[in-house]
Parts: structure tokens; sequence; C-alpha cells
């Protein structure tokens, strides 16, 4: 087993814009085409390398704090209220992995208005020249209707935008991008659904070396943005990880694969970042296509580690939660002898957690109710046995350390709302 991982950043970023967008057809490829519009009129104005990436990453990034589909959507608005909340979010999630630091700044004031120069500053702070190039890059992407071709609309952007060059935007980014409105291929580009062909064409991105613990660190991230998005599971990553790893404890596994458990546990609902809030969080029953969009969860959540680089079996623990040893999980339907011991524990770890945490809407099981149900699943072989019992034995450690991790989650998920006044 490795103790470090390479990351590359752009797979990473495009991956998890992928996840994002396909919340709806209406946000389909928007931090693709921001990103890319954003690169186009940087390398015009001959931004250096450094900032063109940058540039990208936060383009890929920006609005990972509109949580709610609904929220989501009004981001297209030209002009939009309260912008500031899903920028903030953004800027907290990210900020708290000091590799994304400067990235995060990016996406905190990437709503900032230019205000014929003041919009330098925000809060007493500098505002970085490169929010208000993802600003003007978001506005134009926002600008083009998926409907129609996208060279009969070039004009009427272009003049919209400068419009507002000055009062929204920096006058000179502007007048690069005027150069570039006079260009199809920026056009037909920005439009295409092979964008990603385009930027990745434009540019290539380092890879990052993380040592175990800065790995970690990045799952916390991940884990935020996937529990945040819904209160029901605000702090259910946390839960599984914390359950996980002491399960893997108990049925031998050396340090390093409990930490490895617990990084797969935070990471193991990162495609829920393709499931929109309102599913998640739906009260009455799921039709057969909301419910096919949660089974599409796991299928996600490999995508994107595998895009990530190789983190070994934390992948394959982490998207094989689903699975049943019968067969009839998803989305493999891997069977008894095909699925590995971790992914074993990490599927108990799951229905452990989701029986016993407590939901705005019910109160979690008691150990009793919640060991039946567990028993159940292990008997018709839908659940290993052998971790069920072994859960069983030492229920109240594995159940402690559950509550101690979710009293942190929450701790943070509440402060978060109450200092951002989300309700
Ligand atoms: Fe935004
Ligand atoms: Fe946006
Ligand atoms: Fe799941």
């Amino acid at each position: 087993m490795n103790k470090d991982f390479t990351i590359d950043l752009l797979d990473l970023v495009l991956s998890l814009a992928t996840a994002v967008d396909l919340v709806s057809t209406v946000v389909a490829d928007h931090h693709k085409r921001v990103a890319y519009v954003a690169l186009s009129v940087g390398q015009e104005l001959d931004w250096s390398r450094d900032q063109l990436e940058e540039l990208v990453l936060a383009g890929c990034l920006h609005d990972i704090g509109a949580l709610s589909l609904k929220e989501r959507v009004s981001t297209l608005d030209f002009e939009l209220a309260n912008a500031k909340n899903h920028a903030e979010l953004g800027y907290r999630f990210l900020s708290q992995f000091p590799l994304f630091k400067d990235i995060a700044d990016i996406v905190r004031y990437h709503h900032t208005y230019w205000d014929d120069g003041k919009g330098a500053k925000a809060d007493g702070d500098d505002v970085p020249a490169a929010s208000h190039m993802i600003h003007l890059a978001d506005r134009i992407s926002v600008s083009i209707d998926p409907k129609r071709h996208v060279l009969i609309q070039a004009q009427d952007i272009y003049q919209k935008i400068r419009e507002n060059a000055g009062r929204m935007f920096v006058p000179g980014y502007v007048e690069a991008f005027e150069k570039l409105s006079a260009k199809e291929y920026f056009w037909m580009d920005a439009a295409s659904p092979s964008i990603e062909l385009a930027l990745r064409r434009r540019i290539t991105s380092g890879s990052i070396r993380l040592d175990l613990d800065e790995m970690g660190a990045l799952a916390e991230v991940f884990m935020r943005i996937v529990d945040f998005k819904s209160t029901f599971t605000s702090t259910h990553s946390s839960g599984v990880a914390a359950t996980a790893e002491a399960l893997a404890r108990i049925v031998g596994f050396s340090d390093l694969e409990c930490k490895y458990m617990r990084i797969a546990g935070l990471l193991h609902d990162l495609g829920k970042l393709a499931v929109p809030a309102e599913i998640l969080e739906k009260p009455s029953a799921l039709s057969e296509e909301e419910f096919s969009v949660i089974r599409g969860h796991t299928f996600y959540t490999r995508q994107v580690l595998e895009s990530m680089g190789d983190l070994g079996v934390i992948t394959d623990w982490a998207a094989s939660h689903h699975e049943r040893l019968d067969g009839s999980g998803y989305p493999s339907h891997e069977e008894m002898e095909e699925l590995s011991l971790g992914a074993r524990i990490i599927s108990v770890a799951d229905v452990s957690t989701a029986l016993t945490e407590d939901r705005p809407y019910r109160k979690g099981m008691t150990k009793d109710e919640a060991l039946e149900v567990l028993q159940e699943m292990a008997d018709t072989s839908a659940l290993d046995g052998t971790i069920v019992s072994q859960l069983h034995q030492n229920f109240d450690v594995v159940n402690d350390a559950r509550i101690a991790a979710q009293k942190v989650a929450a701790k943070e998920y509440d402060e978060m709302v109450k200092s951002l006044g989300l309700s």
C-alpha cells in the first residue's frame, strides 16, 4: 500500500465539474464553459501560465457552494440577487484545504462587480483579478442560449457585456473579449459539447503529491461539499467513515488500512454531487426516475475517484458500498467472491450508520432494532455475516466512534448554517 498519492488537479476538477453539472441539463457544462472562457480571455491578455491554471481550476469549481438545484439554476440569471451566499460557502469549503487557498479566494469574489474600480476591494480585502475574470466568463457563459446556434447570438452577447463594462466588469477584460468575440472558433468551442477537449488542448496542469494526512484533509473537503447538500445527510459520511474505520480495526486491518478505510468512508457518497438536493430531500416517495438518479451516485463516486489518480483500494471500497453479497446491489452487481473485505466492511458501515443516525425527520434506531435489521440482511446474504456479528459483539465501541464523529460534523454544519444565515 502506498503512503503517497499523486493527484492530477486538472483531471480532478474536470471530473468534479462534470458531476456537479449533471444535476440538471439546464446547467450542462456550465463550469467547464466558464473555465474555457476565462482561460481564453486570460490568454488574450497574456496572463502567466500559473494564473491561467488558477483560472481553469477556479472556473471548474466556482459554483461548488450552490448546493440546491434551485440555487444552481438561479445563478444563471444575468443579474442575480443574493449571489454572495454560494460564493462565500464555496470559499469556506475550498479554503479548508491549504492547496486550494488561492482558488478559494477567487471563488469568494466571483460575483463582485467592478464598480468602476471600487470592486478591486471587498470587505477590506483585495479581490483577486481572477475573480473579476471568472465573473466576466460566468456572465458570458450564462448568456449563451443552448437552444439557438451560438454564432447568431455572438454579437448580442458581446453588446450586453460591453454595456456593463465598468459597472460589472473590468473594462480591459471586456476589450480582450471583444477581440475573441470576432472569432467563430471561440464561440464554437464555448458552445461545444466537447468543451472539455477544447480545454485540454489549451492547458495541462501539474500533478500534486499528497501524503496520507493531506489526502485525508482533501477527503474531508469533499465530504463537507457532499454532506452539506442536505440537512438530512449533513453528517452521514462522517458517520460512515468512523464506523468503517472502527470495524476495520476490529476485523484486524493494519493501521494504514484503517486510515484508508476512513478516507473511503469520507468519499463514499461523492457521486451525490450529481444528485439534486431536491431529490435527496424529497419528503414523499421517489419516482422511478428519481430513484434511478440516486442509484447512479456510486457510478460517479468511482468516476471522480478514478479521475483523481491511483487511489489504490480507496476507490474500490468507496464505490462498492451499495454492492451486496447476493448480487442484488449496484452498480456492478458483484457477488460474494468478487467483493473485497474492505467493500464488505464499508457496506455494513453504510447500512448501520443510516439506521442508527438521527435525521431531521426521524430518530435513529436503537441498538437492538438496528442489529435486528443488520442480522436479517446477513441472513439473506446481502451483508457479510461475519462482519455483522463482529459489529454485534463490539456495537458500543463502534457506535460511540460514530456518535463522536457526527457530533463534530453537526457542529460544523450548524456553525456554517448560522454564519451564512441559511435555514
Ligand atoms: Fe456563481
Ligand atoms: Fe456560475
Ligand atoms: Fe451511498
